[in-house]
């Protein structure tokens, strides 16, 4: 039997406007399109590996509004286990986004139901997590219920990912509980405490292993379109580049790659195997529009492989 992925994290409805370039502060621009997609970084997470074919179960909570059956029926879409998603009198999270016509993106968060999502919930569904393969989570619903999640993967040897997504500043009690750290360049300088936001090729492999000293057991650093950094703890380190593609929305691209290279993981394969895996799934999420829209199925992937083969190769 295949072992199963447990996502915690949030579920958001992404209202998307398409503008010309990001503005200034105090501007206004008239927006060239609009479009809601289902979002939320647990919720990609999860849809992105179920789409893979993982089974995949969701621990959140959605509003009691049309966005919250609209985003749970998404989910089931996609084959994920939405008996641990509860529903509660308040609304559904949202995620305000502006997407560049040259690629960049910024996000407002409003948490609504994420926020609710603490460890007396988790509580109820200790079962599910004590009978995961792997548990993934990130930083959209409260720090203390990770912090509490953290605990009982540990307790229970139960590998954790954390996406440490969006960046905040970490206690070193959590980062010693988790088995892969996740940051992108941004959550990486945060996490350092660093004012700029990129992380140079050059700075990658020291920034590693600042991060493996914190306590994670593992890093992989995600780093846009140039790929990822994964620093093992049995001292392996490799730099798998990004496949070449026409980028058409990045927004989500670490959620697909976190859910694939989290089911990978879960199936046994190699760290490097699974994180070269993991680059192509981004990549075809990149080529399209929306977050869960964007995830490709196991075909898909094989499909894209395929037409690369002999051109490139991730590793
Ligand atoms: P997001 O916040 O948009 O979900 P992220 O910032 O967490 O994404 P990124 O580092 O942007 O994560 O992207 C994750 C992975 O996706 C990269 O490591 C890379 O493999 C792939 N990727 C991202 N952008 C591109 C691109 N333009 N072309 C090809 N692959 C990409
Ligand atoms: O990682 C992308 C996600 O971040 C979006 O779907 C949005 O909901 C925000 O949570």
């Amino acid at each position: 039997m295949k072992k199963h992925l447990v996502v915690v994290g949030s579920i958001n409805l992404d209202l998307v406007s398409t503008a010309p370039r990001i503005p200034l502060s105090g501007e206004t621009l008239t927006a060239t399109g609009f479009a809601t997609f289902p979002g939320g970084k647990g919720a990609n997470q999860a849809f992105a590996a179920a789409r893979l074919g993982t089974p995949v179960s969701m621990i959140g909570m959605l509003g009691n509004d049309s966005f919250g059956t609209e985003l749970r029926a998404n989910l089931k879409s996609a084959g994920v286990d939405t008996k641990a998603v509860h529903e509660t009198a308040t609304s559904s999270g949202i995620a305000q986004i502006i997407t560049s016509e040259g690629g960049e993106n910024v996000i407002v968060v409003a948490p609504g139901a994420n926020a609710l999502v603490s460890a007396s919930f988790l509580e109820k569904h200790i079962d599910l997590i004590r009978s995961s393969g792997m548990v993934l989570t990130q930083l959209e619903i409260p720090l203390e219920t990770v912090q509490y999640l953290a605990e009982v993967t540990r307790k229970e040897s139960i590998p954790l990912m954390l996406d440490p997504a969006p960046a905040q500043p970490l206690p070193s009690s959590l980062l010693k509980s988790v088995e892969w750290l996740t940051p992108n360049e941004s959550e990486t300088c945060s996490l350092l405490g660093l004012k700029s936001q990129d992380v140079s090729t050059e700075a990658m492999k020291e920034v590693a292993e600042i991060l493996l000293q914190r306590g994670s057991r593992n890093v992989l650093l995600k780093l846009g379109q140039r790929g990822c950094y994964l620093a093992l703890a049995d001292g392996g380190r490799i730099f798998i580049p990004a496949y070449s593609v026409r980028a058409i929305d990045s927004t989500a691209a670490g959620d697909a790659f976190n859910g694939a290279f989290a089911s990978a993981l879960l199936q046994g394969h190699h760290p490097v195997r699974s994180a070269s895996w993991a680059t192509a799934v981004a990549a075809v999420s990149v080529t399209r529009h929306g977050a869960q829209p964007s995830m490709p199925t196991h075909a898909e992937v094989e499909a894209f492989l395929k037409e690369r083969e002999g051109t490139e190769q991730p590793v």
